[in-house]
């Protein structure tokens, strides 16, 4: 084989040891945001990818452009509907589960607090349930966020071991599944040597082409900018570690390929926080500044509301991802915002139906620019 051929398929198949080629991965979620970026990437590593979840929340949306490509089969399977979870991974039978079907939103938590507890803790503990009464020794990562900590808003970095908390029902919600994992850790996944192991991710303010949820800053500006009309945006100063989903998902790859053939004990099996360099801590203005620099618009600060509490300090420490996975981040805030702004622009301004090779680019792009900085994962 050839220099040129052998760099090519390194390209494509050597991200994660291989560890994803050929194997059973289920994806709950997949109908969102981050789900569909997830399953594009487990179809590019080989993966066969299978997803669980309600229709998608939004229309339009990226599961819609790349799912006839991806999956091997998806189900329509409510999270909060034990018996629906065990049929599903029962009929699959997955070698990794990605659970990330929840409700996402914090201003909804508002809304509807119930439906959030229910689905995002009671579905997480009903996954976790599925996997325990079948016996299966497939690797589950839990994703939850960085707004699982208390964050008594001192600046300092939130790390692993903080304590959890949550001010609203959705930051409660995140908190109490990771509160369910430790358990089904402890009681059942650390002394019954049939199964698995079991982790947790922690990150947040996660940016990318393809989302288009209610309530969150890029895909408010980018309704604006297709609108031609005035962004606005409240709490211009809050400070957010901002990230591009590929950042996320390739710790969640390499966080669920790294937890298959652990000890019982293995500190893997633990919660992780992805969370991006100084660099991207940055404030809402800053954000939309940049966005504007990629898709010229104009935009005003809504004068402060009564609306519901949102943190106005928020930063994760990726030490722990960086010390026992070799994780870093990859691209610059920068980076991360002309990508996301790129995305929605080919869609939207330059009118291109087809995104999904548009997506798999992107997702080469983010694999060579790690395989440049020599990121554990990639090489
Ligand atoms: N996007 C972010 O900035 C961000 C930040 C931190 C954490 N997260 C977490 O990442 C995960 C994915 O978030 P997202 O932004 O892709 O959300 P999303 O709203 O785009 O997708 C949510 C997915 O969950 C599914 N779902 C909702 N309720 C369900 C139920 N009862 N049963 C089965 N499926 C159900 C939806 O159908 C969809 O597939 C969530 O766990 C979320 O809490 C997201």
């Amino acid at each position: 084989m050839g220099r040129w051929s052998r760099a090519v398929e390194n390209l494509v198949s050597a991200p994660f040891n291989n560890f994803y080629a050929g194997k059973r991965v289920l994806v709950t979620g997949h109908t969102g945001f981050k789900g569909a970026w997830l399953s594009l990437w487990l179809k590019e590593l080989g993966a066969v990818v299978f997803g669980a979840s309600l229709l998608p929340p939004t229309q339009p949306n990226l599961y819609e452009l790349i799912a006839e490509e991806v999956f091997e089969h998806d189900a329509l399977c409510d999270v909060r509907d034990l018996a629906a979870v065990v049929k599903v991974i029962e009929s699959v039978r997955p070698d990794v589960i990605f659970h990330l079907a929840a409700q996402p939103l914090v201003r909804r938590s508002y809304a509807e607090p119930i439906e959030t507890l229910q689905t995002n803790v009671l579905g997480t503990a009903n996954v976790l349930e599925a996997v325990r009464r079948l016996g299966l020794p497939c690797a589950v990562l839990v994703v939850t966020t960085d707004k699982c900590y208390e964050n008594p808003e001192t600046g300092r970095a939130q790390i692993e071991t903080d304590p959890l908390g949550g001010h609203d029902v959705y930051s409660a919600s995140k908190a109490c599944a990771e509160l369910v994992v430790q358990s089904w850790r402890k009681s059942f996944f650390q002394t019954d040597a049939k199964l698995g192991h079991v982790a947790t991710a922690r990150a947040g303010n996660v940016i990318g082409g393809g989302d288009y949820a209610e309530d969150r800053l890029v895909p408010d500006c980018i309704r604006a900018l297709i609108a031609k009309q005035p962004i606005t945006i409240r709490s211009p100063d809050a400070l957010r570690p901002w990230q591009h989903v590929l950042e996320c998902c390739s710790g969640y790859l390499w966080l669920a390929a790294r937890l298959v053939g652990e000890g019982k004990d293995s500190p893997i099996s633990g919660a992780f926080n992805f969370g991006p360099d100084e660099d991207a801590r940055r404030s809402v203005g800053d954000v939309v500044t940049e966005i504007i620099r990629h898709w010229p618009g104009e935009f005003h600060a809504t004068p402060p509301s009564n609306g519901p509490h949102e943190a106005k300090l928020l930063w994760l420490s990726a030490a722990k991802a960086k010390q026992l996975l070799g994780w870093q981040p990859t691209w610059r805030f920068t980076e991360a915002v002309g990508k996301t702004v790129e995305w929605y622009r080919q869609r939207h301004d330059a009118g291109r139906e087809e995104m999904a090779d548009f997506t798999r680019e992107q997702i080469a792009d983010y694999v060579a620019a790690a395989q440049l900085k020599q990121l554990t994962w990639a090489i």
